[in-house]
């Protein structure tokens, strides 16, 4: 479904050009979700977004359902780190923004049901938890219907109890949507509980460093496995080495 075929992304020109991506390839099965990990500054937005059409490849080509991807497009949503909600429109604008921009018709109101919304389409960003906020931002990617959903970070900076729900919530959806899902995560333990396999990343220039088969993902149980805790510490250390 997804195929990236020797991405390469530099930012600027001439002596001040920076190479974030380095000849990466991988491929994403149609309803798989792989998780994406690797140190700061490495690259793994800037691969989100070259996914998303947001920016061209400097090298390289990244095809979605067979088609070479060349700018945004419907059927792929991206969610950002901080939800991106305007403060000044309410949950239900903010929630159909992307459907909106698209130019879809919908009615937005059974996507912020799923999403334990309803009571609050009035609202504004500033009167909401931070955990719902992260779902305002989840609905407004889910409302496009998307057949690809990228995550930066989704669950960023959450205390670890709304993370968890969060968490579950994505897995929910996952089970019933079965959309192909790129999750972008520092926290190792949402990795491997969300991802089918962990694409882990080197330091910038992003390299891909090795591919860890994770199976088990996408059952509520996996957290309290023994092999969800074996593979958190392999991920633990494979990173910390890393990042040494
Ligand atoms: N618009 C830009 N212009 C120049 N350099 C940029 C730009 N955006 C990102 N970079 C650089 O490219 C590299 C990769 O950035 P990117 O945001 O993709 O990393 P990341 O892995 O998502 O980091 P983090 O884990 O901190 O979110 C970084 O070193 C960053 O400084
Ligand atoms: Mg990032």
């Amino acid at each position: 479904m997804i195929e990236v075929q020797d991405l390469a992304v530099a930012y600027g020109h001439g002596r001040r050009e920076i190479a974030a991506v380095d000849s990466i390839s991988f491929s994403v099965g149609t309803g798989e979700l792989v998780s994406m990990v690797g140190p700061s500054g490495c690259g793994k937005s800037t691969i989100l977004y070259a996914l998303d059409g947001l920016i061209k490849p400097t090298a390289g080509r990244i095809l979605i359902g067979g088609d070479e991807v060349r700018g945004i497009r419907r059927d792929v949503a991206l969610i950002l780190q901080d939800a991106g909600l305007l403060p000044w429109k309410t949950v239900r604008e903010n929630a159909a923004l992307a459907m909106l921009l698209q130019g879809i018709k919908e009615d937005i109101q059974s996507t912020l049901e799923t999403l334990g919304l309803s009571g609050f389409e009035s609202r504004f960003p500033g009167e909401l938890s931070e955990g719902m906020k992260r779902r305002v931002g989840i609905a407004r990617a889910l409302a496009l219907h998307p057949r690809v959903l990228l995550m930066d970070e989704p669950m960023a900076n959450l205390d670890s109890l709304t993370r968890e729900r969060i968490q579950n919530l994505l897995l929910d959806l996952w089970n019933t949507l079965h959309f192909t899902g790129v999750l972008v995560t520092h926290d190792i333990e949402e990795a491997v509980f969300l991802g089918h396999r962990i694409l882990i990343m080197s330091p910038r220039p992003a390299r891909l460093t090795e591919v860890l088969e994770n199976p088990e993902a996408g059952s509520v149980d996996y957290r309290g496995s023994k092999a969800f805790h074996e593979r958190v510490a392999y991920l633990r250390t494979k990173l910390g080495a890393v990042e040494s």
